[in-house]
Order: C-alpha cells, then sequence, then structure tokens
C-alpha cells in the first residue's frame, strides 16, 4: 500500500514541475487545457502518489490529453478513469485508462460508476464547472476515496461560487470542539475530545486561485488529544 502525502511542499526537483514540463511539451496531439498555476497545485498535493499502484480519475476528458499527462506522471501502475457527458470521449479508452460516458450531475451515474470501480486515491474535477454538479459528485465520490485520498477541484470561479463557499464552510468544521475532557493528572492526555464526523474522515483542506482541494486522513481519527510535556509550569495559565 503506497503512503499518500498530506500536502508537503514538494520536494525541490532540478528538472522543474514534471507536470508543467509535459504540458509544454504537448504541442502535437490530444490537447490539454489547464490554467499554468495549477501545475504548482497538483504537483504539491499529488507527488506522494508518483510510482505507485494509484487510481486517478478525472471529470472532464475533452480532448483527452490531460488523461496522457496523468498516466506519465503516476507511471506505469496507476489507473486513470475518465468521465465526460460526451460520447465521443469513449476513444480515449486505452491501457490503463478507462472511460465512463455520464452526467457528473446525475446520482445514478455515480452508482453505476461506483459499482464498476475500486476505491480512488484522487479525484479531478474538471467537468462542467457548475457548483451544482461540483457539489454532488463531491458527495457522491468522498465515500469512495481510498483513505489518504485527495480530491481537488478545478475552476472554483467567482467569489459566490457556491461550491467554494460549500468547501469553506467544511474548512470552518474543522474547528467544531465537542466538550472536552480535562485531566489535570494525567499530562499526556491533558485535553482529550472526540472528533466529529468531519474531523474523523477529513484531515485538512486547502483554497488557491480557483482550486479547492480536500485531504482525506489516511486512518480514521476519533480523538484529538493535547498533551503536557515538560516539568516547569508558570502558575498563571492551567
Ligand atoms: C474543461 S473541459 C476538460 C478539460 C480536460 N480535463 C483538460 O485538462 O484538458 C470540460 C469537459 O467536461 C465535460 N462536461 C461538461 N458537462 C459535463 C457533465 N455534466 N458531466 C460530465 N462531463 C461534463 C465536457 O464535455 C468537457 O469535455
Amino acid at each position: 500500500m503506497h503512503k499518500p502525502p498530506h500536502s508537503p511542499p514538494a520536494p525541490p526537483d532540478e528538472q522543474g514541475n514534471p507536470l508543467e514540463a509535459y504540458f509544454k511539451a504537448n504541442r502535437q496531439g490530444p490537447g490539454i487545457w489547464k490554467w499554468q498555476h495549477y501545475f504548482e497545485i497538483f504537483q504539491r498535493h499529488f507527488h506522494g502518489f508518483v510510482d505507485q499502484p494509484v487510481t486517478v480519475l478525472e471529470i472532464g476528458v475533452y480532448s483527452g490529453g490531460s488523461l496522457g499527462l496523468w498516466k506519465s506522471y503516476f507511471g506505469d501502475q496507476c489507473t486513470v478513469y475518465g468521465v465526460d457527458i460526451e460520447k465521443d470521449c469513449e476513444i480515449y479508452n486505452d491501457a490503463g485508462v478507462k472511460i465512463f460516458i455520464g452526467d457528473q450531475g446525475d446520482r445514478h451515474f455515480w452508482k453505476s460508476f461506483k459499482a464498476q470501480t475500486p476505491k480512488l486515491d484522487i479525484v479531478i474535477d474538471d467537468g462542467s464547472h457548475r457548483p451544482e454538479h461540483q457539489q454532488l459528485s463531491f458527495h457522491e465520490l468522498l465515500p469512495h476515496l481510498n483513505p489518504g485520498g485527495v480530491y481537488l477541484c478545478e475552476d472554483l470561479h467567482h467569489t459566490d461560487n457556491m461550491f467554494a463557499l460549500y468547501l469553506h464552510q467544511l474548512a470552518l468544521n474543522l474547528n467544531a470542539c465537542h466538550k472536552w475532557q480535562d485531566n489535570p493528572d494525567t499530562p499526556e492526555r491533558r485535553l482529550v475530545t472526540q472528533t466529529t464526523d468531519v474531523q474523523a474522515l477529513i484531515n485538512s483542506i486547502h483554497f488557491y486561485p480557483y482550486v479547492g482541494v480536500v485531504e482525506c486522513n489516511r486512518q480514521k481519527v476519533t480523538e484529538l488529544v493535547a498533551p503536557k510535556r515538560g516539568s516547569q509550569w508558570q502558575p498563571f495559565f492551567e
């Protein structure tokens, strides 16, 4: 089993960003259409999956070039799933690339998709860009992510984008506090609180221009603990 990252900055690479390099070199053949600043975001959140048996879904295939980008980046062990509403995208079925034709705004489509695919490590939503579709897809696919999985939604345009607002609200929920236990005599478990469902599942939520990223915990987190370490304490703060 691979060890997914929790978005540490990508290590410096003398070659630069391999995703961006692939994009820039892609002058012939199937087209890729990405905002240029996305490549650094992809590298930051995805680099720990490189050369692992990773399952990747991209919603929105268009001219097929991004499927090759993911295959090249993640390596031979990866499987890329592509979803598009346009039947013509079936031509991009290939070794290690499986295309599903359907509407990302249709829950029945996702039920059928999930029945035919293993759990996913990475989802990239670059489909209709409609906030209601982005939210529905997120709800359908978050439970279909492996532990440590990463959900990235592109093109959250405009300051009133409803899916971006939803993700911001979800991020605020990471700060929710169940009542915590106060254990003055057990410094190793000085404060302990049970996690909420959101904290149990989600490790972190990240925002960039037009992009939101949700990273799942590698294992379910059931409690948050604030131990105390040391032997000398000031009297003024308990
Ligand atoms: C921006 S393009 C994808 C670009 C591609 N990912 C790339 O990087 O080059 C958006 C794609 O989403 C597809 N699409 C639009 N509405 C959709 C929907 N409701 N469900 C699934 N795909 C949809 C379009 O047919 C189009 O191919």
